[in-house]
């Protein structure tokens, strides 16, 4: 039987980079949700839509020509035969992509998509780990392994802050709080990842490394 490994948690918990790590250690598929949104709101931008016209962004999702990669070691986004997976990544897309993901008619088709996607690649490669904000609850709650990875928000905006500045000093971390506890906040109202559901295990990576982040989820998927 196919394992799936669903990984829900916050930015900057970490896991991104360890979902990549465990799944390329395992020889599984990877599905990053979290790209599936922002390629969307990079193609609304692309479009010249207004990101809060619900119903034209609800139809860009249903046309989104999208081809997400799932190799955890180079998981490219391709909209339209355009390679965007660095443009999805910057801070114009950090700031605006809640706005699509607030949308339901976005969410119930991106979350069909991804169950196919999820169900494909695990039966290809005898098992996946999707990462987001919703996996464990709404997109495959039935998952062999249901994970949330925190770290408290000190270390969160550490992290962020380091991969966008390069340094967590005192400046780059004040820039980091506004995105961090901003979008923290306008994802709130869609999916509830600060807290782990029932049945859903909390790995708490605030003092691991990220070799002990890898670790700790390795542990609880051969638990
Ligand atoms: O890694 P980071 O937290 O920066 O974000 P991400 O995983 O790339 O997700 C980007 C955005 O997509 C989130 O802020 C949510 O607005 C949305 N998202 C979602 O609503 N549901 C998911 N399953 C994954 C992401």
């Amino acid at each position: 039987v196919p394992v799936v490994v669903a990984i829900d948690g916050p930015s900057g918990s970490g896991k991104s980079s360890v979902s990549k790590a465990v799944a390329t250690r395992l020889g599984y598929g990877y599905v990053d949700t979290g790209a599936m949104y922002r390629a969307l709101a990079w193609y609304c931008l692309d479009l010249g839509l207004g990101l809060t016209d619900q119903a034209a962004v609800a139809q860009a999702a249903r046309d989104l020509p999208l081809e997400l990669g799932t190799d955890p070691s180079a998981p490219t986004v391709v909209v339209g035969g355009t390679d965007v997976s660095a443009a999805i990544r910057t801070t114009e897309i950090s700031s605006r992509v809640s706005a699509v993901a607030t949308n339901l008619d976005v969410r119930a088709e991106l979350v069909r998509r991804q169950r196919e996607l999820i169900a494909a690649v695990a039966a290809s490669q005898g098992g996946v780990v999707a990462e987001g904000r919703d996996l464990t609850t709404v997109v495959v709650p039935d998952a062999t392994v249901r994970l949330l990875v925190t770290a408290s928000e000190e270390a969160r905006l550490a992290r962020r802050s380091t991969e966008l500045h390069g340094t967590a000093d005192a400046a780059s971390v004040a820039a980091t709080r506004d995105q961090i506890v901003r979008r923290d906040k306008d994802d709130s109202a869609v999916s509830q990842f600060l807290t782990a559901a029932p049945g859903v295990t909390v790995v708490d990576t605030s003092d691991l490394d990220f070799a002990g982040s890898v670790q700790a989820v390795l542990d609880e998927v051969n638990a």
